[in-house]
């Protein structure tokens, strides 16, 4: 397997605490629960696989052609397309219109700031079937910690053919307006030796819900009530932004 693949896996496959939500809207916003529904920055295909089984119909965007390429394969029989673009400039043609555009688990927070994410609801409006519905899930304020004084989190974690893949949160730092999580990616052979190890780091936007709203209703959405994911053990807990078009 890749390691974009694998590693994106390991990091985000095991994230389940927001499929309820993502069914759920499926289920309300589209014909019958059949869609269709697009899935921005879907990445492996966590969600889109998951609607999929259910019988909706999705176009799955991702800006990386490599992970696109894992889900197509995994999607095999299934109701899924998928989309290699830029989620802050995307044209799937005229006759692509979603009532449900999703952007699961943080996509959102990672456009660069207010410019990438007035390209993406730019991009998503033009998408929207009549009364379609944007729903964008924000991460909850990331505490900053560091391994030194705070001790490590426990790692994600997968084996393959007897290789131990561990990606372990380092430290979650503070840059403005945005959060650095930096991680360590660490590959150990069946005896348990590191054969390998990476830093890995990731910035999220430091945006509100209320801040998403404002900037979506400048361009023409309504905002409507926001949905809640709680926190887990593990995951923090995500509000997501409703933005009718
Ligand atoms: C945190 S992962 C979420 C993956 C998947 N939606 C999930 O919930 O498991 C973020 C995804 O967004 C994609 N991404 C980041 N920036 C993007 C952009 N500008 N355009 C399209 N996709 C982007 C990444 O390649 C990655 O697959």
């Amino acid at each position: 397997m890749i390691l974009d693949v694998l590693w994106h896996d390991v990091e985000c496959g095991g994230y389940a605490e927001d499929l309820p939500l993502w069914r759920r809207l499926a289920e309300s916003e589209t014909d019958g629960g059949r869609g269709p529904v697009l899935d921005v920055g879907a990445g492996t295909g966590r969600v889109s696989l998951d609607l999929a089984a259910r019988g909706v119909s999705v176009v799955a965007l991702d800006a990386e052609a490599t992970l696109l390429s894992a889900l197509d394969e995994r999607a095999a029989g299934l109701p899924v397309r998928t989309a290699v673009a830029d989620a802050r400039a995307f044209a799937l043609g005229d006759d692509a219109r979603f009532s449900l555009i999703i952007v699961p688990m943080q996509t959102l927070q990672l456009l660069g700031g207010p410019e990438g994410r007035a390209g993406f609801l730019r991009s998503a409006r033009a998408h929207l079937a009549p009364r379609g519905a944007v729903a964008a899930a924000l991460a909850d304020a990331l505490e900053s910690f560091d391994s030194e004084s705070d001790g490590l989190p426990e790692p994600d974690t997968c084996e393959l053919d007897g290789v131990r893949y561990a990606s372990r949160p380092l430290a979650v730092v503070d840059e403005g307006d945005r959060a650095a999580i930096h991680r360590l990616r660490q590959v150990e052979d069946a005896g348990g030796a590191v054969t390998s190890e990476a830093h890995d780091v990731i910035r999220l936007d430091r945006v509100s819900a209320a801040e998403v709203a404002e900037e979506a209703e400048a361009l023409g959405f309504t905002a409507e009530s926001a949905l809640r994911i709680p926190a887990t053990d593990v995951y923090v807990g995500s509000t997501v932004v409703v933005l009718r078009g």
